[in-house]
């Protein structure tokens, strides 16, 4: 119970890394919020943590509306009293250069990604700040280290998480609270199911992701929610703006077949 009389807001809680991510934390005996834009997934994520005796609350929360994203961080102190743990974890992408992006695409991956990190930071750090501190969690990807072909929003909207983890860190250690990224490999989730689904030979792109990781699979969304506890409970309490690379083996190898 490395998480006993936590309280945490999981956004994007409905789905994928999210999904394990909320289930992981309740198990570890936080109540959780589960925020999500999408209201069946996250009431199911709702059900199966109180399914197994876990605390959950559903929040329904588009990450870009500043309205909805103060309420469901309010929902938290409301249920569970205090806020220790916010993680974010939406997804947004288009897989496009920048000359074949519309204006309306960058912003919606860079609003989901980036803004809605900001967004929901200020209206996290002053709760948990009342709660005597916390760890604000951004899911990013090894798409904000090293580029990516064709996904320029989402390599610029991931890089930003990165440096705003940074600059939060520093802007936020007085009040005990760290703020730091993971940044996944592939990791097998609806979402890649998708991308994989829209390539001329699914197979064949799925097969090769995979040999792009020296550990040989594809990530799971668990092996996130592994490293998700950590960064959220007091075993990394000297830990704060850092982007901790979870993939497999992926950015350390120069070519891998
Ligand atoms: N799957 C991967 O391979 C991979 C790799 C690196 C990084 N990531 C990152 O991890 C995060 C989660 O990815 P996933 O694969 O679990 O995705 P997913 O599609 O399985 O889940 C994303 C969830 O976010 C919700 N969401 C989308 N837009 C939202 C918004 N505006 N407000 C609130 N909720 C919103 C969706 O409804 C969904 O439930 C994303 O930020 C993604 O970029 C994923």
């Amino acid at each position: 119970m490395r998480l006993a009389g936590r309280s945490a807001v999981v956004v994007g809680g409905g789905s994928g890394i999210g999904r394990a991510c909320a289930l992981r934390f309740a198990r570890e005996g936080a109540g959780v919020v589960v925020a999500d834009i999408h209201e069946g997934r996250g009431r199911t994520v709702v059900e199966e943590i109180a399914g197994e005796g876990g605390r959950a609350a559903f929040a329904l929360m588009n990450v870009k509306d500043e309205a909805q994203v103060a309420a469901g961080l309010e929902l938290a102190v409301q249920r569970f009293g205090r806020l220790d743990v916010l993680l974010l974890s939406m997804a947004a992408g288009y897989n496009l250069s920048v000359p074949d992006t519309t204006p309306e695409q960058w912003d919606h991956v860079v609003d989901t990604h980036l803004k809605g990190m900001y967004l929901a930071g200020r209206h996290a750090v002053p709760r948990m700040a009342a709660s005597g501190g916390g760890s604000i969690i951004g899911i990013a990807s090894v798409a904000g280290l090293m580029a990516v072909h064709d996904d320029a929003a989402y390599c610029g909207a991931k890089g930003g998480m990165i440096a705003l983890a940074r600059a939060m860190a520093i802007d936020h250690a007085r009040q005990r609270i760290r703020v730091n990224c993971i940044c996944p490999g592939w990791i097998d989730s609806p979402s890649a199911e998708a991308y994989f689904r829209d390539r001329p030979d699914p197979a064949a792109a799925r097969a090769s992701a995979t040999r792009a990781h020296p550990l040989g699979r594809l990530g799971r969304p668990e092996d996130i929610a592994n490293a998700a506890l950590f960064l959220a409970s007091d075993e990394a309490e000297w830990i704060t703006g850092i982007a901790l690379v979870v993939d497999g083996g992926l950015t350390c190898a120069l070519q891998v077949e």
